[in-house]
């Protein structure tokens, strides 16, 4: 067996990537927010999301939670501000109508912890890298999020949003058998991919390609939101109440590329019209986890895909290291999207990674892909 040496030399190289990473992901996170005004940053561009300066602020409380109080025992920086910007005690609606930081302070303090917490780093190492994996990885996400608020408020870039990929390739066919889910013992996961266990799958064809905006615009024409038959009663409910048709960004979009900004309902109806289902998320890793490459999913990466799945804990869960990150969301509520969007960082999407979300949301960018039980 390999013998790896413990990262406790705080210049180990292990700490020194880790540092790297940090780096790069806060200049990201700094030229994403650049081209913004002071207004723009603190305004609430919708109720469902926070004013981009939140986002801001919370990632400066983790990172000083984590790598400065945590790994490093010291005292909080701003212990005052601790509730405030902890997701889950000031949950995204009341966000507005605090007094949050404003934007030079909130970029103030994201700078104080960042130098708090390189001196920690440097004095006492990065342990087994969890925790600064976590951290790093928690401001990847949140620059998602945080795109996501820009494109309800117009603020995004032209080319921000998927590209067009190649048309049609077919269904990828997907013998049954037992397959491994979820992210091995060792290395970083969130506890929610956690335990990898076994289970066992039948046949299943998958489209080798996510849906295009072109075939949207096509159900949507043909009647896609008034045929009751299509949707469940849930969904049809919260179409009705909210009169739902496709996303703004489905008919301006490049229609060879994928579908973005569909509800998880929407996504459902769609399958059913088209006489095919979404897949479940145990599918869906089976597929984009295949080693041939004959057998292998296009398009991966360019939009979150909805999984019929509902987000629940594996066998054997264990929350770590805290309950808030998936453990409170755990039940019949949410659906889990797989993959990853053209806004998602590599790092955070790997094949394993569970990503939920409500039903009816469509801020975030995700799309879908068709699965059937049987042979196309
Ligand atoms: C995994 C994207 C659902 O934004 O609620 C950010 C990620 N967790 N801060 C979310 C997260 C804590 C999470 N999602
Ligand atoms: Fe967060």
């Amino acid at each position: 067996m390999a013998v790896r040496a413990a990262p406790t030399d705080p210049l180990a190289p292990d700490a020194e990537q880790l540092l790297a990473a940090m780096d790069s992901s806060r200049e990201r996170t700094l030229a994403l927010v650049a081209p913004l005004s002071d207004e723009q940053l603190e305004r609430v561009h919708s109720p469902i999301m926070s004013p981009l300066v939140w986002d801001l602020a919370h990632i400066a409380a983790y990172e000083d939670l984590w790598i400065g109080h945590r790994l490093g025992g010291l005292r909080l920086m701003r212990p005052e501000l601790a509730a405030l910007y902890d997701a889950f005690e000031t949950p995204r609606a009341v966000r507005g109508d605090l007094e949050l930081l404003d934007a030079p302070a909130a970029r103030a303090y994201l700078v104080e912890v960042r130098a708090q917490a390189f001196e920690v780093i440097a004095r006492t190492g990065i342990g087994d890298g969890l925790i600064a994996e976590m951290v790093l990885r928690h401001e990847l996400q949140h620059t998602e999020t945080m795109r996501q608020t820009m494109a309800i408020g117009g603020l995004l870039a032209a080319g921000d949003r998927p590209a067009a990929l190649p048309g049609s390739s077919g269904w990828l066919a997907v013998p049954a058998g037992r397959v491994q889910i979820g992210a091995p013992d060792e290395g970083f996961a969130y506890d929610n991919e956690r335990p990898r266990h076994e289970v066992e799958l039948g046949a299943f064809v998958i489209a080798r390609l996510p849906v295009s905006n072109a075939s949207w615009m096509h159900f949507s024409e043909g009647g896609g939101y008034e045929r009751r038959e299509w949707w469940s009663a849930e969904g049809w409910a919260w179409k009705e109440e909210y009169d739902i048709s496709h996303h703004p960004a489905v008919a301006t979009g490049d229609p060879e590329a994928p579908v973005c900004h569909v509800s998880w309902f929407e996504a459902d109806a769609f399958a059913r019209a088209h006489d095919a289902r979404l897949p479940t998320e145990q599918e869906w890793e089976r597929a984009a986890t295949s080693e041939q490459p004959a057998q292998q999913l296009l398009g991966v990466g360019s939009v979150w895909e909805w999984t019929s799945s509902h987000f629940l804990p594996y066998p054997g869960f264990r929350a770590h290291p805290y309950k808030e990150y998936s453990e409170v969301f755990f039940g019949e509520g949410y659906r889990v999207l797989r993959g990853g969007s053209w806004a998602t960082h590599e790092r955070v999407a790997t094949p394993s990674f569970r990503n939920w979300d409500l039903p009816e949301r469509r801020q975030i960018f995700a799309g879908v892909r068709l699965a059937r039980r049987e042979q196309a």
